[in-house]
């Protein structure tokens, strides 16, 4: 796996040539907020700002697709107070997000099992889905209450169903097929994965979208995440020879 560490020098993007779909680990938050005095949930609030900022950038260059790791699986293990804190930055998050969408056209989709969520913010999920339908610009994925492996599960069970439903055949099941079923479906697979805070690891972040990915991982921690560090990232990409395994 290539990874790309930042320096000083913010490299030229060639803006014709981005990547479709970027992928990021929004990671970090409570270390930023640590280095501070302050309060793990003052990091999430603003690693909310720097998604907003990345996420409207994103748009702007014209970028197809932005999925971001919001909340895991595993992240309920975290305090009731900073889960409290996520959701609520989620939901203030949505609120805006709707008042502006017919302006930005932007379409959001969310990634992972909403049901266990508060149903106010379950609710607002579902309301922001069914708005962005008739948009056709850039679309944000939020992953929530995401984890790869129980995404995969998930898939294999609704393939398994509709096998015993007749509708599916396991001898002619290809990846594409099954890619239908993930909660991905019809959204190409990530380009770019990008992670910050020093970590090296994918942690359940869409491990079957990310087979051909390239990565690209930074120290900076994400609230501390700009257009800059964004440029990097895009630059470093449009660096690599990717070739699917085939030469070139
Ligand atoms: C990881 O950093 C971050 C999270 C688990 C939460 C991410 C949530 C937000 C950025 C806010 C809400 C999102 C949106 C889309 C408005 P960490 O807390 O694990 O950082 P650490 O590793 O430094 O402790």
């Amino acid at each position: 796996m290539a990874f790309f560490k930042t320096n000083s020098q913010t490299p030229a993007v060639d803006f014709k040539h981005l990547p479709r779909h970027v992928a990021i680990i929004m990671d970090g938050n409570g270390r930023w907020a640590k280095k501070r005095g302050l309060p793990r949930t003052a990091g999430h609030a603003a690693g909310a700002e720097t998604f907003r900022t990345i996420a409207t950038y994103c748009k702007d260059i014209g970028l197809e697709y932005l999925t971001v790791y919001a909340f895991s699986t595993e992240n309920w293990k975290r305090p009731a107070e900073e889960v409290g804190a996520i959701m609520g930055l989620l939901k203030k998050y949505l609120l805006e997000a709707i008042g502006k969408m017919e302006r930005d056209k932007v379409k959001m989709k969310f990634f992972g099992d909403l049901s266990p969520l508060p149903e106010e913010l379950r609710l607002l999920c579902e309301q922001t889905e069914e708005i962005s339908k008739r948009y056709e610009g850039c679309q944000v994925n939020i992953c929530l209450n995401y984890g790869g492996r129980d995404e995969i599960i998930r898939a294999a069970q609704a393939f398994a169903t509709a096998c015993v439903e007749g509708k599916a055949d396991p001898n002619h099941l290809t990846e594409e097929a099954f890619s239908k079923y993930l909660f991905s479906a019809d959204v190409p697979d990530p380009d770019l994965v990008i992670r910050p805070s020093g970590e090296l690891r994918l942690s359940n972040f869409l491990p079957w979208q990310s087979a051909y990915a390239e990565f690209y991982f930074t120290d900076v921690l994400w609230p501390d995440f700009g257009k800059d560090e964004l440029h990097r990232a895009l630059a470093a990409y449009q660096g690599r020879s990717r070739r699917f395994g085939g030469i070139k």
